[in-house]
């Protein structure tokens, strides 16, 4: 069981608000413990836009205003692509898995205040002989312990292609994976993999990874293919499964990830690509529990008398 970061003390339940996912009764009050929520972005097959969705929704959650931690733990850094040379060269995920060190050692912080990050690390980590799955598993719980104690509300990691090694562990103890699923052929074949792969995780593994949705990526309005695979997936996966937000085929992602950064930075004004991630971040809101239950949150300042 991971530590609780911090509670909130509410005099009363707030019937219309889902329960958060821990809650105890201390005399007279109820105590409603709100716990970081850990979500991977994972696929099986490479390219599908894990980073972009990665990067563009961590920037959508943080302006969103949650506390929002983004790890890159794949040994591309694709990530760190925005940092300065000196900035990227800081140790990282992969510094984490192989030596000693402590993960608030590894936070760099963004211009956007809600918004931190942690890059995949120095180079000659990332191909280090690896470890048994007992190292990674052990590591890994150390990491996810240590972020608990920290103020975030949400971490989210982008991983490499694949459930394997240090990623199939790192699935194995989040609380959620979301599934980007670039909308062509090969595709489908990949996702049934994934998530029977995940099925695997928590029925062999007891893993209490959830699946926070199958998310359709680079889909293309006027391509006949791309809208055949979007709907026989949705005749494949469950209704609840597939996300109602797909993310379009746009030039704007491309240029925003040669640069590292979130389409909404790309330009002076919010390209319109920018704003199919907050829709995103709103839809996945509720899946993932992220909800503010501040004391007085309800509270607000009356116009007249
Ligand atoms: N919605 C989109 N529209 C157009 N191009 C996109 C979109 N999403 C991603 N791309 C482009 O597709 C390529 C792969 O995207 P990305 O790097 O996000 O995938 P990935 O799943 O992280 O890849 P890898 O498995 O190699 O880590 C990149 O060149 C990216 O710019
Ligand atoms: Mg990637």
């Amino acid at each position: 069981m991971r530590t609780v970061p911090y509670a909130f003390i509410c005099p009363e339940a707030q019937a219309d608000l889902k329960p958060p996912k821990f809650s105890v009764s201390i005399p007279g009050q109820l105590v409603k413990v709100l716990l970081l929520i850990t979500l991977a972005i994972t696929s099986q097959k490479g390219g599908v836009g894990k980073t972009t969705v990665a990067i563009n929704l961590a920037h959508s959650l943080a302006c969103r205003g949650w506390q929002t931690l983004l790890i890159d733990s794949d040994p591309q850094n694709s990530v760190g692509l925005s940092l300065s040379e000196k900035t990227r060269r800081c140790p990282g995920y992969y510094d984490f898995l192989h030596f000693n060190c402590d993960v608030d050692e590894l936070i760099i912080p963004t211009r956007l205040p809600e918004l931190h990050l942690v890059t995949a690390g120095l180079t000659e980590t990332f191909f280090k002989l690896e470890p048994d799955a007992s190292h990674y598993a052990g590591a890994l719980a150390r990491m996810l312990g240590q972020l608990d104690g920290l103020n975030y509300d949400v971490v989210l990691v982008d991983t490499a292609a694949g459930l394997m090694g240090h990623t199939r562990e790192l699935v194995r103890q989040s609380d959620y994976v979301l599934a980007p699923q670039q909308s062509e052929p090969l595709g489908i074949r990949s996702i049934l993999q994934l998530l029977e792969g995940i099925s695997l995780l928590k029925s062999d593994e007891g893993s209490a990874v959830e699946l926070a949705g199958v998310l359709l990526t680079m889909v293309d309005p006027r391509g006949e293919e791309s809208l055949e695979v979007a709907r026989d997936l949705r005749r494949l996966v469950p209704g609840d499964v597939l996300l109602r937000t797909s993310i379009p085929r746009e030039q704007d992602f491309v240029k925003a990830s040669t640069h590292g950064v979130p389409v909404a930075l790309l330009y002076h004004k919010l390209p319109p690509a920018a704003l199919v991630f907050d829709q995103l971040a709103a839809e996945l809101e509720p899946r993932l529990t992220l909800q503010k239950l501040a004391y007085g949150e309800r509270e607000f300042t009356r116009l007249l008398d």
